[in-house]
């Protein structure tokens, strides 16, 4: 039986999914996604047919992988194509939480880092949700702060999950030849517990696969080993791609992740 929502009760609508109030259980909602990409905090903004669906597949294999490796996730399950049952939301944390392996992207303006320097241990930052403020990283000795002095203990949980999942997602990309570059996920509260929540789909992350036979990554910048122009991600759209080309991407990861589920999960 298929759920139809045209007359069903929208929560919310945001940029890539709308959320509806599920009749039959208040403490679940379902979130179904839309064709809708956007970058740059939403100033660049297109509809690319077919990516609701693709974004749909993805974020059901990697969430129902991160549930088999024991992550506390907000996903429940899936009923039909492009819809996921969700646990509903006490709290949102208003909070990107972003763990990175490798230097790409906005870290780049942030103290003269060169593309490819590798982080290890991974670096996990915070940055306060607000397109028209860009959103605006928070500072650590702050973050450590809150932690410290009990006001807000969940930084500390968010920063353990982040890097636990960025952890279980490079090992599973890696098994394909890719590396997990960097990572960004959100957070809420449910039943007084930190929920990893939201999507996780071509926007979240960037995929660069490898570039040689056997990649050493035991080197300060890892650049050489990884095929940065032949990115899966949704860098591919900040640069200009065309909509046929960003989908195509799309399309490798969800076929990518649809084999996490053939991956034992750790214990
Ligand atoms: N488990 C959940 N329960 C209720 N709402 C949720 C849950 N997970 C995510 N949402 C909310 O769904 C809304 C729609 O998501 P979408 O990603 O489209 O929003 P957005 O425009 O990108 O805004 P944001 O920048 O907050 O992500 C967001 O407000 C998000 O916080
Ligand atoms: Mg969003």
């Amino acid at each position: 039986m298929s759920l139809n929502f045209a007359n069903r009760t929208r929560l919310n609508e945001g940029k890539t999914k709308v959320i509806y109030a599920n009749p039959d259980d208040p403490k679940t909602v379902y979130m179904v996604f839309k064709d809708d990409i956007t970058a740059g905090d939403g100033v660049k903004h297109d509809v690319i047919q077919g990516k609701a669906l693709v974004d749909w597949q993805t974020n059901r294999d990697i969430f129902e992988y991160l549930n088999r490796c024991g992550v506390r996730t907000h996903y429940v399950a899936t009923p039909q194509e492009r819809v996921a049952l969700v646990k509903k939301l006490d709290f949102k944390i208003n909070l990107e939480v972003v763990t990175r392996r490798i230097a790409a992207g906005s870290i780049l303006h942030w103290g003269e880092l060169e593309q490819g320097l590798r982080f290890d241990p991974v670096i996990t930052q915070f940055h306060y949700k607000d397109d028209p403020l860009h959103d605006p990283m928070l500072d650590d000795t702050y973050i450590d702060y809150l932690i410290s002095s009990k006001k807000a203990p969940e930084y500390q949980q968010m920063r353990d999950i982040n890097a636990q999942v960025f952890l279980h997602l490079e090992k599973a990309f890696a098994h394909f030849r890719i590396q997990l570059v960097d990572m960004k996920l959100e957070y809420g509260r449910i039943d007084g517990e930190v929920y990893l929540i939201d999507e996780i789909s071509g926007g979240s992350f960037r995929l660069w696969p490898y570039a040689v036979e056997h990649p050493n990554f035991n080197q300060k910048n890892v650049l050489s080993e990884l095929d940065a122009a032949g990115r899966l991600d949704k860098d591919t759209y900040r640069m200009g791609g065309a909509a046929d080309m960003v989908l195509s991407k799309f399309q490798q990861i969800a076929r990518i992740t649809e084999k996490f589920a053939t991956l034992q999960a750790p214990v």
